[in-house]
């Protein structure tokens, strides 16, 4: 996945249209700054995962699953902008306006987004139909049904106002493109519904986990640990897990989202070992 990503120059192949792209370098270092800063890969190394698990052969959806990290790097780049959540370090430097200015960062961003579809619809084989299934997936969990719809939300402080209101901010803020690399899988192994049902479902759970655990981290993690500050949800007043339930029942709702997750896999056909250790980092992890 590292390798992949490491070999993305975003220019476009055709060398006249390279040479009229010419003077565009700063937003490439920007958005290669962002990308390559390290990050877990967890989206893509789900869908790899998935893939496996449905007998699949993971590198088949390679350029899919890098086209979901540069999705998840612009959604990065933009919750740190100052507008957003303000922050100064991501993925253990600067973020991306810090080092680059604000105007660049938002490019940086908007590009990344374009350069994802980009590379599903020139390197995901399969032919047009999965090519669209799966930008289809991109774009559900990327809408305003999805991560910026529930970024918009969090904005808005939505999750202040019952339980159910703040599940459905982190399903869509993070757990929407957390789904769609499962989604992606099922578009390329296409298993019979029932087994599909029951990996959305899986899915789920796990991107909500995701961001339980997540704003857990922001009062309990270390900002070494996590290339990123702790203690910015409560100077934003923002709407958590932490917030809404405290710290203790906080982790109570992340074991039991976790073992639903982990239950969803049971007696599915094949070997889930790796969708399960996923699931079990997502729970554990202290980065
Ligand atoms: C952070 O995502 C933002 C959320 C959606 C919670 P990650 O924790 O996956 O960040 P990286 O990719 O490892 O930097
Ligand atoms: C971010 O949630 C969700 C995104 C869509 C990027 P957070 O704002 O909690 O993510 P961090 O804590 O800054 O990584
Ligand atoms: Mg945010
Ligand atoms: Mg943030
Ligand atoms: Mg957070």
């Amino acid at each position: 996945m590292e390798d992949h990503l490491h070999g993305l120059d975003f220019l476009p192949r055709d060398p006249a249209e390279r040479r009229e792209a010419e003077g565009t370098e700063g937003l490439v270092e920007a958005m290669r700054y962002s990308l390559l800063a390290g990050g877990k890969r967890f989206r893509p190394v789900l869908a790899l995962a998935t893939c496996e698990s449905l007998g699949h052969d993971p590198s088949r959806l390679l350029p899919t699953a890098a086209a979901i990290e540069l999705i998840h790097t612009y959604s990065l780049i933009h919750d740190d902008l100052p507008a957003m959540d303000d922050d100064d370090l991501r993925r253990g430097k600067p973020t991306c306006h810090r080092a680059f200015g604000e105007d660049t960062a938002i490019l940086a961003g908007d590009a990344l987004f374009a350069e994802a579809m980009r590379l599903v619809c020139e390197r995901q084989k399969g032919g047009p139909a999965v090519q669209v299934a799966v930008l289809r997936e991109l774009s559900w969990a990327t809408g305003v049904g999805g991560m910026v719809g529930g970024q918009f939300l969090d904005l808005r402080d939505a999750g202040h106002r019952s339980a159910d209101a703040l599940r459905l901010v982190h399903t869509l803020k993070t757990g929407r493109l957390i789904a769609a690399s499962v989604h992606v899988a099922l578009v390329l192994a296409a298993p019979p519904r029932e087994i599909a049902e029951r990996y959305r479902r899986f899915a789920l759970e796990l991107g909500v986990l995701f961001q339980i655990v997540d704003d857990i981290l922001d009062v309990a993690g270390e900002e070494v640990m996590l290339g990123k500050a702790v203690g910015g949800d409560a100077r934003l007043g923002k709407a958590t897990y932490v917030s809404f339930h405290g710290l203790d029942r906080a982790r109570e709702l992340a074991a039991e989202t976790h073992s639903r997750a982990r239950a969803l896999l049971d007696g599915l056909p094949g070997s889930h070992e790796d969708l399960l250790h996923l699931a079990d980092h997502v729970y554990t992890r202290r980065h």
